[in-house]
C-alpha cells in the first residue's frame, strides 16, 4: 500500500508499505477513506517530536471503511464507516478511567508517532471499541475528519481548560485550524469578546468570518498593548495559546488579565521563560493538556445538530498520490491560505 513515511527532520516520502495486520485481540484494520494533515505533523517534520522516530508512516485523523478486527473487537464489524479519533484508549486503565484517554497506559496520542498512523491506504488502529467511532447515516464525512483531533483539541484544551465563560473576554493567540477550532467551539459558551491573534492576515479574515469580535495582526511586536486597549487595559480572562512557539506564551503572559487563565494548547519544541516576577501576584492559572477526545460523542452531537460547522475549515482536496503537495499547501499557508486539506484515497 502507499503511505507517507517520514524519514528524521525535514524528510518525508511517499512509498510502498506493507499492508497493516491485526497484532491484539482488540485491534482493526481501518481501509482510508480520507485523512488530513496536522499542524503536529509539521512539528514532527521540524523534529520537535522526539517519540516519532524515523520510518514512521504519520497521520493521526481520518475516516474509513473497517477491513477486519481482531477477536475481541465487539462494536465493529467489516464494512462499518468509522471515525477515528487521533487519541487510542483501552477505557480500562487508570488514566482511561478518569477520562484522561491522551495518558492511556496502551494508548494516548500514539498514531502517526509511536505506531504508523493514517496517511496511508490502511492504517491499524488499537483498542478500536473505544478509539473508534461509527458515522452516522447521512453524515458529512469529510465534516467529521475534523473531529478527529482540531475541534476536541481546540475544545477541551483551549475552551475548557481556559474556563471560557459567558461574558468573559478571551484572547485566542494563533488563528491556524486549531485556534479556529477554539474559536468555533468557545461560542459555545457566548463570550463577549473574542480577539484572534496570527501574523497571517487572511486567516484574521477568517476568523472574524468564524465569529471574532476583533483581529490583532502581532507582526509588529504591539500584540499585547492592542490587546489591552481593547479590554480597557486590564487584559482577557481566557488567553488560549494555539501555536506552540515561545513568542506566543510569551505573547499570553503579556495579555492575560489578572485572575485570568493561560491554556496552552501548542505542541513546543523549545524552552520558554515564565514571567514569575510580575505573574506571581496576578492570581492566573496555566493549563496544559494534550487532547483526551472525551468530548467527541457531544462534538459529534453539535455537528450534526448544525450547531457547529467545522467543514468551513476545509480549504483544499487532493488525492493520496498527491499528498507531497498537501503537504507543501499546507505547510505554506500564508501564501496558499490553505486551513484543513482533504486527502482522499
Ligand atoms: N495539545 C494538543 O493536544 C494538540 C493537538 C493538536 C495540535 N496541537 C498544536 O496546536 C498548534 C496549532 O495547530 P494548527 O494545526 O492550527 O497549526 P498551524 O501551524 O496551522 O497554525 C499556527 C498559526 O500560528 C500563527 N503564528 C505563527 N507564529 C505566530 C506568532 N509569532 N504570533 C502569532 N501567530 C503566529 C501562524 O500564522 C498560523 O496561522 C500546533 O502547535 C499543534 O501542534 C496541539
Ligand atoms: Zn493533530
Ligand atoms: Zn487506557
Amino acid at each position: 500500500m502507499k503511505a507517507l513515511v517520514y524519514h528524521g527532520p525535514g524528510l518525508k516520502t511517499l512509498e510502498d508499505c506493507p499492508k497493516p495486520v491485526i497484532q491484539a485481540p482488540s485491534d482493526a484494520i481501518v481501509k482510508m477513506v480520507k485523512t488530513t494533515i496536522c499542524g503536529t505533523d509539521l512539528h514532527i517534520l521540524k523534529g520537535d517530536v522526539a517519540t516519532c522516530a524515523p520510518g514512521r508512516i504519520l497521520g493521526h485523523e481520518g475516516v474509513g471503511i473497517i477491513d477486519s478486527v481482531g477477536p475481541a473487537v465487539t462494536v465493529f464489524k467489516p464494512g462499518d464507516r468509522v471515525m477515528i479519533s487521533c487519541i487510542s484508549s483501552c477505557g480500562k486503565c487508570e488514566y482511561c478511567r478518569r477520562g484522561m484517554y491522551s495518558h492511556c497506559t496502551t494508548g494516548g496520542w500514539i498514531l502517526g508517532n509511536e505506531i504508523d498512523g493514517t496517511q496511508a491506504e490502511y492504517v491499524r488502529t488499537p483498542h478500536a471499541d473505544t478509539s473508534l467511532y461509527p458515522i452516522p447515516e447521512g453524515a458529512d464525512e469529510e465534516a467529521l475528519v475534523m473531529l478527529s483531533d482540531i475541534l476536541p483539541t481546540g475544545f477541551e484544551c483551549g475552551v475548557l481548560n481556559g474556563k471560557v465563560a459567558p461574558g468573559a473576554t478571551v484572547a485566542i493567540v494563533g488563528a491556524g485550524p486549531v485556534g479556529l477550532a477554539a474559536l468555533l467551539t468557545a461560542q459555545f459558551y457566548s463570550p463577549a469578546e473574542i480577539i484572534m491573534v496570527d501574523l497571517d492576515d487572511n486567516r484574521l479574515g477568517i476568523a472574524r468570518q468564524f465569529g471574532a469580535t476583533h483581529t490583532v495582526n502581532s507582526r509588529d511586536g504591539n500584540a499585547a498593548a492592542e490587546v489591552k486597549s481593547l479590554t480597557g487595559g486590564r487584559g482577557v480572562d481566557t488567553a488560549i495559546e494555539a501555536v506552540g512557539v515561545p513568542a506566543t506564551f510569551l505573547l499570553c503572559q503579556d495579555m492575560v488579565a489578572p485572575g485570568g487563565v493561560i491554556a496552552n494548547v501548542g505542541v513546543h519544541g523549545q524552552k520558554v521563560d515564565l514571567h514569575l516576577e510580575t505573574l506571581w501576584a496576578h492570581n492566573i492559572s496555566i493549563t496544559t493538556r494534550l487532547v483526551d477526545t472525551v468530548s467527541t460523542p457531544m462534538l459529534l452531537k453539535t455537528v450534526q445538530a448544525g450547531k457547529v460547522d467545522p467543514s468551513r475549515l476545509i480549504t483544499h482536496h487532493f488525492r493520496l498520490d498527491q499528498i507531497l503537495d498537501a503537504y507543501d499547501t499546507f505547510g505554506r499557508a500564508a501564501a496558499t491560505q490553505a486551513l484543513k486539506v482533504i486527502i482522499s484515497m
